[in-house]
């Protein structure tokens, strides 16, 4: 058993999705570069990696996507001239982002097959140790970051733990849900797992979010390549063969859950980060005020 406490040190980031419900604007530019108020989605992702003590980030891409890697790369042309104008404060913004080759890795996935080959084109750069993924479009607002929150559970308990959270029951088709057993707290033991069940089939009203701290025998099955709901090849197929050989456990974070991927998920997640910020905050709820005496 305490070979399935290993510490976590990294985290992986599927990337390579085309990003549909979002376009025009994820034509060209990737879904993972849109922005909530000054940051990337992708940037939320990796500093919440970094709060939770990942040390290697691996970024699963597609064809011209590399500008989510050069984010995090040194700029040292704009470096010189925020330099040369004193302006500190934005050299501190993209220090913090600078990351040294060693930390960070890339492998590109080909086709857009489905989330499950995603994390599979990972294998060989995450080797056998556990390993985190994060979903960049799934935000969450909280106090304490949903991935740290996680490795405080795996810490305890060890094996597999995937987020979860409530969602309304007419809405599991769009949705992983769980099957789930001896509810303690915020965790509970995952029993079976379900991608995207009709309503009256779902085994509950608990969806799996879009961060998960899985072992390494999770590549064994997604070896199979089996397709799955949609004709894509499912991670969470891959989950559910795995939770009969691995403890495996549901962790009920706290926060606000975003979905970035979707338009509404996408504004609502600007007004919540934008009134967290104590700079922006009075102007937002002024404006916002204003703006619900005209509807
Ligand atoms: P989504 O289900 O949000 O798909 O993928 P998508 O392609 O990004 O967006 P829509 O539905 O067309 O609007 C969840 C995550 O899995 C990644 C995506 O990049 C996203 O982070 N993904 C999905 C891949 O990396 N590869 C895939 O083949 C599919």
């Amino acid at each position: 058993m305490e070979n399935l406490k290993r510490p976590i040190k990294k985290a992986v980031f599927p990337v390579a999705g085309l990003g549909t419900r979002l376009l025009p604007a994820t034509k060209v530019m990737p879904k993972e570069m849109l922005t909530i108020v000054d940051r990337p989605l992708i940037q939320l992702a990796v500093e919440e990696a970094c709060e939770a003590g990942i040390e290697e980030f691996i970024f699963v891409i597609s064809e011209g996507k590399d500008i989510l890697i050069q984010h995090f790369q040194e700029a040292p042309l704009l470096m010189e001239t925020l330099r040369a104008r004193g302006k500190y404060d934005q050299i501190s913004k993209i220090d913090k982002i600078n990351f040294s080759d060693s930390a960070l890795k890339f492998v590109r996935q080909d086709k857009p097959l489905g989330l499950g080959h995603a994390v599979w084109c990972a294998k060989d750069l995450v080797g056998n140790e556990p390993f985190a993924v994060i979903l960049p479009d799934d935000t969450v607002l909280s106090d304490e970051t949903c991935l740290k929150q996680m490795m405080g559970g795996y810490h305890k308990m060890g094996g597999n733990l995937i987020a979860s959270c409530e969602v309304p029951i007419q809405d599991t088709s769009r949705y992983g849900v769980f099957k789930m057993i001896d509810r303690k707290d915020n965790t509970f033991t995952v029993q079976d797992l379900v991608e995207k069940p009709d309503p009256s089939l779902a085994p509950s009203n608990m969806a799996i979010f879009g961060r998960y701290i899985l072992q390494p025998e999770i590549f064994g099955f997604l070896d199979e390549h089996e397709k799955g709901t949609g004709g894509e090849i499912q991670l969470t197929d891959a989950m559910a063969k795995l939770i009969r050989h691995q403890p495996f456990y549901g962790y009920i974070f706290e926060g606000e859950r975003l979905d970035c991927g979707s338009e509404i998920g996408f504004v609502k997640a600007q007004i919540a980060f934008a009134l967290k910020r104590p700079d922006l905050a009075p102007d937002i709820k002024s404006y916002m005020s204003q703006k619900l005496k005209e509807v």
